[in-house]
């Protein structure tokens, strides 16, 4: 029988490329729930539309349907404005686990965690290494991981940081580089900031095989290479054949009004490379992005 497994966020810039990877294998059936309607193809996938804060609505869906797994990706990834909705932001990251445990508890849940749930002060984290967030954003994504600790559901936390493209183009780090980029505009990197990001692709195909593998626990899952935020946008512009002489370096500086970010999130990925026997080389990544550009951009 297909696994029947729900993503959230399903839309959503590493949401929309775990559909289209597990759609591909026959073993799985897949619901993916967002809220506004999308506009583009996407077979193979049962579209939900909801907006999984209403929690009377996201009740009776689960009293209705029934998943192996549930891998919840939706978010609120806007650092600044979480600052302002705490509220809300404590509903979409915490609160809608509350309700799987409630409603689906025999479901596996896959959470979508941050790399920012550390303080950047060490870098190189390990999955034992102490958590402490710096911002209500990170802070949130930290409650969701402790409400998981303390709950009988079986489950997977991946902690992570990501680069891609959205579905139409939006605006994360890579997306408004390479537009400001083409425009012949100079941008700024950050030459104190470091991490080691995967592709979307790339955590896509780890998902699939924790599945494959029933993988659980805390996972911490990067790339092989740690880099600085202003090398890796140069990085990419290489690779799209930009100007990398429009980026300048530059140290991000924390200002009064804006939530602190971490400096140094950098993952230790020792366990993901020993217990998943996988590795992901960043500028393999960067390329696969390259040549998945067209698909996002028509
Ligand atoms: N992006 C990063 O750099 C980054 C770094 C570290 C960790 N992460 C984590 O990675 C995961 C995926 O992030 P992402 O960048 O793919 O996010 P994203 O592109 O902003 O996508 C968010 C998704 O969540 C859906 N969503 C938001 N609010 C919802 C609601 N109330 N009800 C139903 N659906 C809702 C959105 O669709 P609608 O708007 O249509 O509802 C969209 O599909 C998140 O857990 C995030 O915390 C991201």
């Amino acid at each position: 029988m297909k696994q029947k497994i729900l993503i959230t966020g399903a839309s959503g810039l590493l949401g929309l490329n775990i559909c289209n990877r597990l759609k591909l294998n026959s073993n799985f059936e897949l619901f993916g729930i967002c809220r506004t309607e999308i506009n583009f193809d996407c077979e193979d996938v049962n579209w939900v539309y909801l907006d999984l804060t209403d929690f009377e609505v996201l009740q009776e869906f689960f009293k209705k349907n029934f998943f192996d797994i549930i891998i919840h990706c939706a978010a609120y990834v806007n650092v600044d404005s979480c600052e302002l909705n705490k509220e809300y932001v404590t509903k979409l990251h915490v609160d809608v686990i509350n309700t799987f445990q409630i409603y689906s508890p025999d479901s596996k849940i896959i959470y979508i965690s941050s790399d920012s749930v550390f303080d950047g002060i060490n870098g190189n984290y390990s999955e034992q290494s102490i958590r402490n967030p710096l911002n209500f954003y990170s802070y949130s994504k930290y409650q969701g991981e402790n409400l998981l600790f303390n709950s009988k559901m079986n489950f997977l936390i991946l902690r992570l940081n990501i680069y891609g493209f959205h579905r139409p183009v939006s605006n994360s780090l890579v997306e408004w580089a390479i537009k400001e980029l083409k425009e012949a505009h100079s941008i700024n990197g950050f030459s104190n900031v470091y991490f080691n990001p995967l592709y979307v692709g790339q955590v896509s195909r780890l998902i699939e095989k924790a599945i494959e593998n029933k993988i659980e626990g805390v996972y911490h899952v990067g790339s092989t290479e740690s880099i600085s935020k202003y090398n890796f946008l140069k990085k990419v512009a290489k690779v799209f054949c930009l100007d990398d002489k429009l980026i300048h370096e530059t140290q991000y500086q924390s200002f009064d009004n804006k939530p602190l970010r971490p400096l140094n999130t950098t993952l230790n990925i020792d366990q993901m490379k020993s217990k998943l026997n996988i590795e992901f080389n960043l500028d393999d990544g960067i390329s696969e992005m390259f040549d998945d550009y067209h698909f996002y951009t028509i």
